[in-house]
Parts: C-alpha cells; structure tokens; sequence
C-alpha cells in the first residue's frame, strides 16, 4: 500500500524579477513500511521536497497524498491535525523548545490533541531511549545526542504513521550519529512505521530500502537497495 504520493511536483520561488525552479517534475511513492532516503549534494532540494511531502508547504504545481487523500489543497486547520497524528518530525537541529523540560517537550504534541496519557507515553519513550533519569533536564542541560533522542520521542508520541527526518545525524559526532540512526531504525519497526530521511550519507544510503538521488531539483536515480 502506498502511504505517501508526490505527482508530478514543481517548486519554484521568485527571487527578485527571476522564478527559480528547486523541484521539477519530481514524482515518487512511497509504500507503507519503507525506509526511504533522499540523496543529494547540497543545494539538490532534499529539504524543499521534505517540506512539501509533509505538507509544511505547497508544490508550485502538482500534488501530494497521504494514505490516498490529497493534501494539496488543505487549509493551514484542516492539515494541523494532519500534521499533528500521522506525521511526526526530525530536523537537524533538533527544535525542542528551550525553556521546556525533555518530559515537557515530549508531551507537547500529545497535549495539544488532549490526550490524557501524555505523560504515561512520555515516560515510556523516555525509558525505551535510554533518558528517563533526564527527564527534568531543559535542552541546554542535555547533550547534542540525547537532545536528538528526546525530539525523536516528541516525534513519536502521537504513533505516527509516517517520520521524516532531516540529516538527524548531521549535527552530531559519529558514535552519536551512529546511535541516533540504530535507534530511529529500531522505533521504525517497533511501530511499524514509514521512514523518510534526508542525509548526505553514503553509509546510512546504504541501510535504506530504497534511496531516491536528486540532482539539481531532479530524481536522477530511484532503486531499491539489494541487501
Ligand atoms: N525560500 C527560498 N527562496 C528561494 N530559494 C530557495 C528557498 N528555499 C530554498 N531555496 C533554494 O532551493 C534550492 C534547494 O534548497 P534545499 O534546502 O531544498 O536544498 P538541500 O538539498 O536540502 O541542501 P542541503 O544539503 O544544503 O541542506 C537551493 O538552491 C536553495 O538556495
Ligand atoms: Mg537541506
């Protein structure tokens, strides 16, 4: 089952008197289950088709399903929920919220949909990555490597269908990278969930499903990895 659909996407922005095109034509599905990466030098579009597959913003041109529906068109409330449940999100630099404890930040998402087992959840993820003893820490008290682990559980606690992860790895060392990666990949199938990530990495390219390679705003190469 396809969980995920861009057709024929384009994302151009207009700089000054000029549109430059980001994306062009890029259409790609992804099945339910699948650990996806997207490949490319810098500059390639990796983020901008992240964005817009998770609809935190609109193709020039095209269109985007999730589990069949098309988002495309959705207004800013009809995709919050959206946005909310069946998606949750990795960046790079982490953007928990500074003057929230990890507990607090982990919650966050589950509290805003007014689930009365927020910290019950919370509690268990900080345990399952290791953290529970961190639980009262704010972000400045954590390392790079477990302020990451603490945003995969904010990620999380809403049981997402679908992750996204953008170079989740790229801001920490490798033995952090490393562990951060084995424990994105471990929830993955814990869950039973979808996996999107961006990276640079040859080495993590290597234990995906499939790697798609863009190139100047173009897939240039789509395979499924032999394992
Ligand atoms: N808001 C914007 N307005 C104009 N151009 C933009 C905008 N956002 C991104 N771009 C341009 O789109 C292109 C693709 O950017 P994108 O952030 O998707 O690249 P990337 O593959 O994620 O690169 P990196 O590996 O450096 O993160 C770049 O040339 C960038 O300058
Ligand atoms: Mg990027």
């Amino acid at each position: 089952m396809t969980i995920l659909e861009a057709r024929q996407i384009t994302k151009t922005y207009a700089v000054g008197d000029r549109n430059i095109c980001v994306l062009d034509n890029v259409s790609v599905a992804v099945p339910a289950g699948e650990f996806l990466v997207i490949k490319g030098s810098s500059g390639s579009g990796k983020t901008t088709l992240l964005t817009l597959l998770s609809g935190l913003d609109k193709p020039s041109s095209g269109r985007i399903l999730i589990e069949g529906r098309d988002i495309t068109d959705l207004k800013e409330d009809e995709l919050a929920p959206l946005r909310n449940t069946t998606i949750g999100f990795v960046f790079q630099s982490f953007h928990l919220a500074p003057s929230l404890t990890a507990m607090e930040n982990i919650m966050f998402p589950a509290e805003l949909r007014r689930d009365v087992r927020a910290e019950e959840k919370a509690e268990i993820l900080l345990r399952r990555v290791g953290l529970i003893e961190r639980s009262h820490n704010f972000p400045h008290q954590l390392s790079g490597g477990e302020k990451q682990r603490v945003a995969i559980c904010r990620a999380l606690i809403n049981d997402p269908k679908i992750v996204f992860a953008d170079e989740p790895t790229g801001n920490l060392d490798s033995a952090n990278g490393k562990a951060v990666l084995e424990l994105l990949l471990e929830l993955q199938k814990e869950r039973q969930s979808t996996l999107v990530l961006v990276t640079h990495s040859t080495e993590i390219a290597e234990m995906a499903d499939r790697v798609v390679l863009l190139k100047d705003g173009k897939i240039v190469c789509d395979g499924a990895r032999v394992h």
